[in-house]
């Protein structure tokens, strides 16, 4: 996890880090801290805690000269999160700095090793062995290139590092694997970051870099050669279309509720250009590099996991293809069968998720083919599945997720009509009336959203005093019932569990009395009987209950959230923006760090 940016250019180099960390800061936020070169020496500067405390202590120093250098916020892996443990590292004689984002497995082994030489170490990190070997390679070869080439080649594990060196005042040299590095070409300067928002404010043109790659910059050029043989690689810039604004708050209080509120334009974003307007088909060229899958396997983490459940419903009932999904982290070890012919999709956000990835890379050793649904453009995940549909989000910023989970729920909603389509397997008339809905939904979303806002602050207030939570939900609701529970527990950790409906009364139930609330998901559909009963149990045992449902009903509980309905499992996009609002209300109600919750990271590269 951990956010790196690395700059070469004509500005204060420390200003242009700082921004760059803030914001990244979503990719890990316990420790921070910044190298550059300066009056002909390797200034380092670190603080443990959120970035304003490294900038408290830069405040008192003149760090306005230097115009190249490294910065970094982290994530702990390995050792406490404390100024020491914080990156920049440096190497023994202090004439290199570096920066990572990753894990290297083998650096117990590679620390033994360099302790047995006489090192010594100042941290606990992993990142610092890495600063030892490369200084070891230093002393037997002077081409910078070749000793980072050298040094990498003794390390297992992913990286993006960046290393700045008083040897090569106004260059940066980097290199990853497994991790995300991208760059930057701007007029006179150079970037390298963990993602795009770090150097947005300066350029839009990107170079992506792929694992096994090394790159040199400096305030006027760049090149990338292959980290093993160190020939040059020829790479292309891309143009980033979207711009600073849609990484920035945009007069919201918190990332999390802009991009509650973005989700009706992100719906109609990640449905441009897939329905043909004429005969009303899904357009969706990137599944036809592989064929319709006869068994499909869903695989995600997190967030992405809960899009993956509802996503099985529709690929089951329209499909009709089977489907199972899993958690990455237990798909990658427990030996799948997956067969000729065979499908697994992942989703993720980030697309960088360390299992998620892993899952890929099983999936393909055992001839699966692998459709990625991803939101960031040239991830790792996209870059290593056979097809991908992108989600077209746009940067999400809060730590919790929200519209990416809502463009997934599109995205799947198309694949899963487009394979319905192909496979003759539902409804013309039908199809049709759900493609019209959906393409409604922006709209009505837009007009309902402040609305929910207000009824979701109003059941904060009433609620607050709640320490648990149970969610409940059936069918295409049982997802979101544990997305409902992820959401609330992330931000307001108020503890909180997710459960099928039908599931309660085989041991949750025992959890129910008058202080323990039920947020029910009790949408006018085939079910709603099924859930109503479940209420009622839940209302025998003294328990609350707030329950989200439509014009009509006849629930008498607690508080009776009408929300506008749709066509059938569409009503979801109303449901989840409910849900995102209720635990959004309640955490910035409570005065929690809702973009930026405790022990959380928004990219998991770490397994
Ligand atoms: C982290 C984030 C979650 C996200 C999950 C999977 O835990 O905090 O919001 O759902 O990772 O991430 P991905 O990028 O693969 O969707």
């Amino acid at each position: 996890m951990c956010g790196i940016i690395g700059y070469c250019g004509h500005r204060p180099a420390v200003s242009v880090l700082v921004e760059g960390l803030r914001r990244l800061e979503y990719r890990g936020y316990d420790s921070a801290g910044v190298a550059f070169l300066q009056h002909n020496g390797l200034e380092v500067v670190r603080a443990a805690g959120k970035l304003h405390a490294l900038e408290e202590k830069l405040a008192e120093l003149n760090v306005y000269q230097a115009t190249s250098g490294i910065g970094h916020t982290r994530w702990a892996t390995h050792g406490l999160p404390t100024e020491r443990n914080a990156h920049p590292h440096c190497d023994p004689e202090r004439r290199l700095a570096l920066i990572h984002n990753g894990i290297f497995e083998n650096y117990q082994e590679l620390r033994d090793e360099l302790a047995a030489e006489g090192a010594q170490f100042l941290s606990e990190t992993d990142t610092e062995v890495f600063t030892h070997l490369l200084a070891r390679e230093l002393k037997k070869e002077k081409s910078f290139k070749k000793a980072f080439s050298s040094a990498l080649s003794r390390v297992e594990g992913a990286y993006a590092l960046v290393v700045v060196s008083l040897d090569h005042p106004g260059t940066l040299f980097a290199a990853r694997k497994s991790s995300p590095l991208v760059m930057g070409v701007g007029e006179g300067e150079n970037f390298l970051a963990s993602d795009i928002p770090a150097f947005l404010p300066y350029t839009r043109d990107v170079v992506f870099l792929e694992d096994g790659e090394m790159v040199q910059i400096d305030a006027h050029s760049w090149s990338v050669f292959d980290v093993a043989t160190l020939a040059p690689v020829s790479k292309k810039t891309t143009h980033i279309s979207w711009d600073l604004q849609a990484a920035e708050k945009g007069g919201y209080k918190h990332f999390m509720l802009k991009e509650i509120f973005e989700q009706p334009r992100v719906i109609s974003d990640c449905m441009t250009g897939r329905v043909d307007a004429s005969t009303k088909k899904v357009l969706l060229p990137e599944l036809d590099d592989i064929p319709v899958p006869e068994n499909l396997f869903i695989v995600a983490c997190g967030t992405s996991f809960h899009a993956g459940l509802w996503g099985m419903y529709l690929l089951e009932s329209w499909s009709k293809i089977p489907t199972r999904v899993e958690i990455a982290s237990e798909f990658r070890y427990r030996n799948p069968i997956l067969h000729k012919g065979d499908a697994v999709l992942v989703i993720s956000q980030s697309g960088e998720t360390a299992d998620t990835l892993a899952a890929i890379r099983l999936a393909r050793e055992c001839g699966a083919y692998v459709i990625g649904l991803c939101n960031v453009v040239g991830s790792s995940i996209a870059r290593e599945s056979d097809c991908v549909v992108y989600t077209q989000a746009g940067p999400e910023i809060s730590v919790a997720s929200t519209k990416a989970m809502c463009s997934q729920l599109v995205a799947l909603t198309l694949v899963a009509l487009s394979y319905a389509e192909k496979k003759g397997t539902l409804d013309e008339k039908e199809r049709q009336q759900l493609l019209q809905s959906l393409a409604e939904i922006p709209n009505r979303l837009e007009n309902a959203l402040p609305s929910m806002r207000t009824y979701a602050q109003m059941l904060a207030r009433m609620y607050s005093e709640a320490r648990s939570f149970m969610f409940l939900g059936r069918g295409l609701s049982y997802p979101l019932a544990l997305e409902g529970a992820l959401k609330l527990k992330e931000i307001s950790y108020i503890h909180a569990e997710g459960h099928a409906a039908g599931e309660m009364k085989h041991g949750p139930i025992a959890l129910i009395d008058p202080k323990f609330p039920t947020f029910a998901l009790a949408p006018c559909d085939e079910l709603y009987p099924k859930v109503k009963s479940n209420l009622v149990e839940v209302q025998a045992r003294g328990g609350k209950i707030i329950a989200l449902t439509h014009q009509g009903s006849d629930l008498v509980v607690d508080n009776a959230w009408e929300i506008p309905s749709t066509k059938g499992p569409l009503d979801t996009f109303f449901m989840l923006p409910a849900l995102q609002l209720f635990a959004y209300e309640m955490a910035d109600y409570l005065g929690k760090d809702v973009d930026q919750p405790r022990n959380l990271a928004k990219s998991v590269t770490v397994e």
